[in-house]
């Protein structure tokens, strides 16, 4: 958020800024989901829904998640509506966790995890990964921090910062080691149609799982969707119950109209997301090729998302910068290129590129992030 706000302020000052840092798809939504929102809008559907979302739109994503993974959801009951799946991970960790709790949360991590396990007064138990085994966490890590506290383990796969993604052996694994305890497992798979080199699958298929696996769902970047605010939860219906409860006293219902064109999104057709998932896997393969030309820098290849997460350390060497957040101040400020320092995601040497942006911004953007590097190392 602060370098966004800075890459702002420098831009309103007329810097010709090259923009690594959303966390967006630069594509539009697709029509056919923009049409069914201007519909619901001519037929007047402005008003309140259940809490949950309609319940049309909670059997429509069940519908999905059955068809994509095989999964076995009741709308009614085992599913609500959220805005954004911001919303749904917000609701989970309220409603779950009491004050000493400690949830499970692999490093790298997305910056939300920490700070809404903080605000319902739990304990983030961080788990190092390792960037020579691709970030990749493991049942045998997991296991080793797990204790009589632990309520909660948090998987994000395909993971934002890293682009890891999680075997179906080692997740199903993860899985097996906490379903013998009493412990919650949050899935969160906002990018999980956007893996390159496997086919996407949920833990939630997983016979059993469903009693202690909790999916937080997104259409932001899947359907490009980001502004619509649309998201979903997937679990045991006392959990939803209890979410439920919550958002009944904070946001109400997601917005009527984004939840027709949710409808539209989860039920029409699908033909934009292999196209996108095309797209970036191009742009991937072109960032991690101009990444690795640059001497020093290491890269773990992305297996989803549109995220590279290379590590940059090499910078550290000569002293003229200090440290990941130092990183992206003097980038932005000196070369105009706006990144996220890694120190957002638990890991100090690395930064985060967004290849959710055009070839030719990326071409620019590496250019300058390229010669970058090479006048501060020294
Ligand atoms: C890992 C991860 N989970 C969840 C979200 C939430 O997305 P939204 O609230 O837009 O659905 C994001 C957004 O960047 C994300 O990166």
């Amino acid at each position: 958020m602060k370098v966004a706000a800075d890459a702002e302020r420098l831009r309103r000052e007329g810097a010709d800024i090259v923009d690594f840092g959303a966390g967006e798809p630069d594509f539009p939504t697709p029509d056919n989901i923009k049409l069914a929102a201007v519909k619901a809008l001519d037929a007047n559907f402005t008003k309140y829904t259940n809490t949950g979302g309609t319940l049309e739109l909670r059997e429509a994503i069940c519908e999905r998640h059955k068809t994509d993974f095989g999964t076995n959801y009741a709308g009614a009951t085992e599913c609500m509506v959220t805005v954004g799946g911001k919303h749904a991970i917000f609701n989970l960790i309220q409603a779950l966790i009491n004050p000493g709790d400690e949830v499970i949360i692999p490093v790298p991590y997305w910056v939300t995890y920490k700070d809404v396990v903080n605000y319902a007064g739990g304990v983030c138990v961080f788990v190092e990964t390792d960037e020579s085994t691709g970030f990749e966490v493991s049942a045998r890590l997991i296991e080793r921090h797990l204790t009589p506290k632990t309520k909660l383990v948090i998987i994000n796969s395909p993971c934002n910062p890293s682009g890891g993604v999680l075997s179906k052996e080692e997740f199903g694994a993860i899985y097996d080691l906490i379903s013998k305890r009493d412990v919650f497992l949050l899935t969160d798979e906002c990018y999980c149609q956007f893996v390159y080199d496997a086919a996407p699958f949920s833990i939630a298929a997983v016979p059993g799982a469903k009693d202690n696996v909790v999916v937080a769902g997104s259409l932001s970047k899947t359907y490009a969707m980001t502004g619509w605010r649309i998201g979903f939860a997937l679990a045991p219906a006392p959990v939803i119950g209890a979410m439920m409860k919550l958002q009944s006293h904070c946001t109400s219902n997601p917005t009527s109209i984004a939840q027709k064109a949710a409808v539209e999104a989860m039920r029409g057709t699908q033909d934009s997301v292999p196209v996108m998932l095309a797209e970036y896997r191009r742009r991937r393969d072109f960032v991690i090729g101009r990444l690795r030309q640059i001497l020093g820098v290491s890269i773990v290849t992305p297996k989803g998302a549109f995220y590279a997460y290379p590590n940059i350390s090499v910078a550290f060497k000569s002293g003229k910068v200090k440290n990941s957040l130092d990183f992206s101040n003097q980038l932005l400020t000196a070369s105009h290129v706006a990144v996220v320092p890694g120190e957002a995601f638990g890991t100090n040497d690395h930064i985060r590129i967004s290849y959710a942006t055009s070839m030719r911004e990326l071409e620019r953007g590496l250019d300058r992030l390229h010669k970058f590097i090479d006048g501060v190392r020294g």
